[in-house]
Protein backbone atom coordinates (compact mmCIF):
# COMPACT_ATOMS: atom_id res chain seq x y z
CA UNK A 1 0.00 0.00 0.00
CA UNK A 2 1.17 3.41 -0.76
CA UNK A 3 1.06 4.54 3.18
CA UNK A 4 3.57 2.12 3.77
CA UNK A 5 5.85 3.12 1.17
CA UNK A 6 5.91 6.75 2.34
CA UNK A 7 6.31 5.07 5.93
CA UNK A 8 8.75 3.35 5.40
CA UNK A 9 11.02 5.66 3.44
CA UNK A 10 10.46 8.28 5.59
CA UNK A 11 11.80 5.50 8.42
CA UNK A 12 14.95 4.06 6.16
CA UNK A 13 15.80 7.92 6.05
CA UNK A 14 15.49 9.24 9.66
CA UNK A 15 16.70 6.01 11.33
CA UNK A 16 19.16 3.40 11.47
CA UNK A 17 18.04 -0.01 11.44
CA UNK A 18 20.14 -3.50 12.01
CA UNK A 19 22.69 -4.44 9.19
CA UNK A 20 23.76 -7.88 10.88
CA UNK A 21 22.60 -11.18 9.73
CA UNK A 22 19.56 -12.24 11.99
CA UNK A 23 20.70 -14.89 14.71
CA UNK A 24 17.93 -17.06 13.21
CA UNK A 25 19.19 -17.15 9.90
CA UNK A 26 22.36 -17.59 10.71
CA UNK A 27 21.40 -21.26 12.78
CA UNK A 28 19.01 -22.51 10.43
CA UNK A 29 19.67 -21.39 6.98
CA UNK A 30 22.03 -24.46 6.23
CA UNK A 31 18.48 -27.12 6.76
CA UNK A 32 17.62 -25.67 3.44
CA UNK A 33 18.98 -27.16 0.07
CA UNK A 34 21.20 -24.48 -1.71
CA UNK A 35 19.00 -23.22 -3.95
CA UNK A 36 16.70 -20.17 -4.70
CA UNK A 37 15.86 -18.02 -1.99
CA UNK A 38 12.65 -15.92 -1.02
CA UNK A 39 13.30 -12.80 1.07
CA UNK A 40 10.31 -11.03 2.15
CA UNK A 41 9.96 -7.55 3.16
CA UNK A 42 14.42 -8.00 3.10
CA UNK A 43 14.50 -3.72 4.30
CA UNK A 44 18.24 -2.93 3.86
CA UNK A 45 19.19 -6.58 2.59
CA UNK A 46 21.16 -7.94 5.64
CA UNK A 47 19.88 -11.20 5.08
CA UNK A 48 19.47 -11.35 1.63
CA UNK A 49 23.24 -11.01 0.97
CA UNK A 50 24.19 -12.87 3.87
CA UNK A 51 21.90 -15.80 1.44
CA UNK A 52 23.96 -14.82 -1.58
CA UNK A 53 27.21 -15.40 0.60
CA UNK A 54 26.41 -18.35 1.50
CA UNK A 55 25.40 -19.60 -2.34
CA UNK A 56 22.00 -18.86 -2.72
CA UNK A 57 20.04 -17.09 -5.47
CA UNK A 58 18.28 -14.60 -3.92
CA UNK A 59 14.78 -12.96 -4.58
CA UNK A 60 14.47 -10.20 -1.94
CA UNK A 61 11.32 -7.82 -2.25
CA UNK A 62 11.06 -4.91 -0.43
CA UNK A 63 8.19 -1.92 -0.50
CA UNK A 64 10.17 1.33 -0.04
CA UNK A 65 12.85 2.10 -2.22
CA UNK A 66 14.71 4.54 0.69
CA UNK A 67 15.52 0.51 2.12
CA UNK A 68 16.45 -1.14 -0.89
CA UNK A 69 18.89 1.59 -1.48
CA UNK A 70 20.74 0.87 1.63
CA UNK A 71 21.20 -2.71 0.41
CA UNK A 72 25.82 -2.52 0.25
CA UNK A 73 26.65 -4.92 -2.57
CA UNK A 74 24.02 -5.62 -6.08
CA UNK A 75 25.98 -9.33 -6.68
CA UNK A 76 24.64 -11.19 -9.62
CA UNK A 77 22.72 -13.68 -7.40
CA UNK A 78 20.80 -10.61 -5.75
CA UNK A 79 17.74 -9.82 -7.22
CA UNK A 80 15.99 -6.94 -5.57
CA UNK A 81 12.03 -6.04 -6.29
CA UNK A 82 10.59 -2.98 -5.40
CA UNK A 83 7.12 -4.11 -5.07
CA UNK A 84 3.83 -3.90 -2.22
CA UNK A 85 3.56 -7.74 -0.77
CA UNK A 86 -0.57 -6.56 -0.57
CA UNK A 87 -0.45 -7.10 -3.87
CA UNK A 88 2.64 -8.94 -4.83
CA UNK A 89 2.18 -13.07 -6.00
CA UNK A 90 4.56 -15.58 -4.90
CA UNK A 91 5.18 -18.20 -7.75
CA UNK A 92 3.98 -21.39 -6.74
CA UNK A 93 6.94 -24.50 -5.72
CA UNK A 94 9.48 -22.04 -6.19
CA UNK A 95 11.71 -21.78 -3.57
CA UNK A 96 14.51 -23.53 -1.51
CA UNK A 97 14.23 -21.29 1.15
CA UNK A 98 11.86 -18.53 1.67
CA UNK A 99 12.57 -15.73 4.99
CA UNK A 100 10.22 -13.53 6.49
CA UNK A 101 11.81 -11.33 9.18
CA UNK A 102 9.78 -8.40 11.17
CA UNK A 103 7.25 -8.07 9.10
CA UNK A 104 3.44 -9.54 8.89
CA UNK A 105 1.12 -9.70 6.10
CA UNK A 106 -1.09 -12.49 7.20
CA UNK A 107 -2.51 -12.59 3.12
CA UNK A 108 0.79 -14.33 2.32
CA UNK A 109 0.69 -17.01 4.57
CA UNK A 110 -1.07 -19.79 2.34
CA UNK A 111 1.37 -18.10 -0.55
CA UNK A 112 4.27 -18.36 1.41
CA UNK A 113 3.40 -22.65 1.64
CA UNK A 114 2.64 -22.43 -1.72
CA UNK A 115 5.69 -20.65 -2.53
CA UNK A 116 8.27 -23.25 -1.33
CA UNK A 117 9.30 -26.45 -2.87
CA UNK A 118 8.73 -29.64 -1.24
CA UNK A 119 11.32 -29.94 1.52
CA UNK A 120 11.95 -26.58 1.41
CA UNK A 121 12.53 -24.19 4.72
CA UNK A 122 10.51 -21.74 6.01
CA UNK A 123 12.11 -18.93 8.68
CA UNK A 124 9.91 -16.22 9.85
CA UNK A 125 10.15 -14.38 13.04
CA UNK A 126 8.40 -11.36 13.59
CA UNK A 127 6.64 -9.24 16.59
CA UNK A 128 4.30 -10.74 18.62
CA UNK A 129 1.41 -9.12 21.03
CA UNK A 130 1.59 -10.32 24.78
CA UNK A 131 -1.16 -10.40 27.04
CA UNK A 132 -0.52 -7.22 28.90
CA UNK A 133 2.35 -5.77 27.71
CA UNK A 134 2.62 -2.46 25.45
CA UNK A 135 5.72 -2.71 23.25
CA UNK A 136 7.77 0.03 22.88
CA UNK A 137 8.04 -0.19 19.16
CA UNK A 138 5.09 -0.91 17.08
CA UNK A 139 1.59 0.33 18.27
CA UNK A 140 -0.95 -1.13 15.54
CA UNK A 141 -2.04 -4.49 16.28
CA UNK A 142 -2.00 -5.06 12.71
CA UNK A 143 1.50 -5.75 12.72
CA UNK A 144 1.53 -8.02 15.85
CA UNK A 145 1.53 -11.95 15.75
CA UNK A 146 -1.21 -13.35 18.78
CA UNK A 147 0.49 -16.09 21.12
CA UNK A 148 0.61 -19.32 19.04
CA UNK A 149 -0.81 -17.83 15.48
CA UNK A 150 2.40 -18.21 13.79
CA UNK A 151 2.43 -21.72 14.91
CA UNK A 152 -1.09 -22.35 13.84
CA UNK A 153 -0.81 -20.26 10.86
CA UNK A 154 2.04 -23.04 9.85
CA UNK A 155 1.03 -26.30 11.63
CA UNK A 156 0.61 -27.96 8.19
CA UNK A 157 4.61 -27.88 7.91
CA UNK A 158 6.98 -30.23 9.54
CA UNK A 159 8.14 -28.34 12.35
CA UNK A 160 12.08 -28.02 13.41
CA UNK A 161 11.88 -25.05 15.89
CA UNK A 162 9.23 -22.90 17.55
CA UNK A 163 9.66 -19.86 20.73
CA UNK A 164 7.86 -16.98 22.14
CA UNK A 165 10.21 -14.94 23.96
CA UNK A 166 10.99 -11.37 25.49
CA UNK A 167 13.95 -9.28 23.23
CA UNK A 168 16.49 -7.90 25.13
CA UNK A 169 14.90 -4.43 23.50
CA UNK A 170 11.75 -4.72 25.39
CA UNK A 171 9.37 -6.39 22.68
CA UNK A 172 8.45 -10.01 22.02
CA UNK A 173 8.56 -12.27 18.84
CA UNK A 174 7.51 -15.55 17.48
CA UNK A 175 10.14 -17.27 15.80
CA UNK A 176 9.28 -20.63 13.64
CA UNK A 177 11.19 -22.60 11.25
CA UNK A 178 9.52 -25.42 9.62
CA UNK A 179 10.04 -27.72 6.80
CA UNK A 180 7.00 -28.12 3.80
CA UNK A 181 6.29 -31.80 3.72
CA UNK A 182 8.06 -34.03 1.17
CA UNK A 183 4.67 -35.88 0.91
CA UNK A 184 1.80 -32.76 0.50
C1 LIG B 1 11.11 -4.00 10.34
S1 LIG B 1 11.59 -3.87 8.64
C2 LIG B 1 12.37 -5.46 8.44
C3 LIG B 1 13.30 -5.50 7.28
C4 LIG B 1 14.09 -6.80 7.13
N1 LIG B 1 13.24 -7.95 6.99
C5 LIG B 1 15.02 -6.95 8.30
O1 LIG B 1 14.78 -7.83 9.13
O2 LIG B 1 15.98 -6.19 8.36
C6 LIG B 1 10.01 -4.12 7.80
C7 LIG B 1 10.12 -4.02 6.28
O3 LIG B 1 8.86 -4.27 5.69
C8 LIG B 1 8.75 -3.48 4.52
N2 LIG B 1 7.34 -3.35 4.17
C9 LIG B 1 6.36 -2.77 4.90
N3 LIG B 1 5.18 -2.85 4.24
C10 LIG B 1 5.43 -3.50 3.07
C11 LIG B 1 4.62 -3.87 1.96
N4 LIG B 1 3.31 -3.62 1.91
N5 LIG B 1 5.22 -4.52 0.93
C12 LIG B 1 6.55 -4.80 0.95
N6 LIG B 1 7.37 -4.45 1.97
C13 LIG B 1 6.82 -3.82 3.03
C14 LIG B 1 9.38 -2.16 4.94
O4 LIG B 1 9.75 -1.36 3.86
C15 LIG B 1 10.57 -2.65 5.79
O5 LIG B 1 11.72 -2.79 5.00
Amino acid sequence: MKADRVRWNRKYRDQTHPTGTSAIVKRYFRRARQGRALDLACGNGRNALFLVDQGFQVDAVDISDAGLSLVPRRPHRLHLVCADLDTFSIPRKCFDLILNIRYLNRRLFPYILEGLKRGGLLIFETYLEKKGATPKKISCRDHLLRPNELLHAFIGMHILYYEEKADPDGGFTASLVAVRETTR
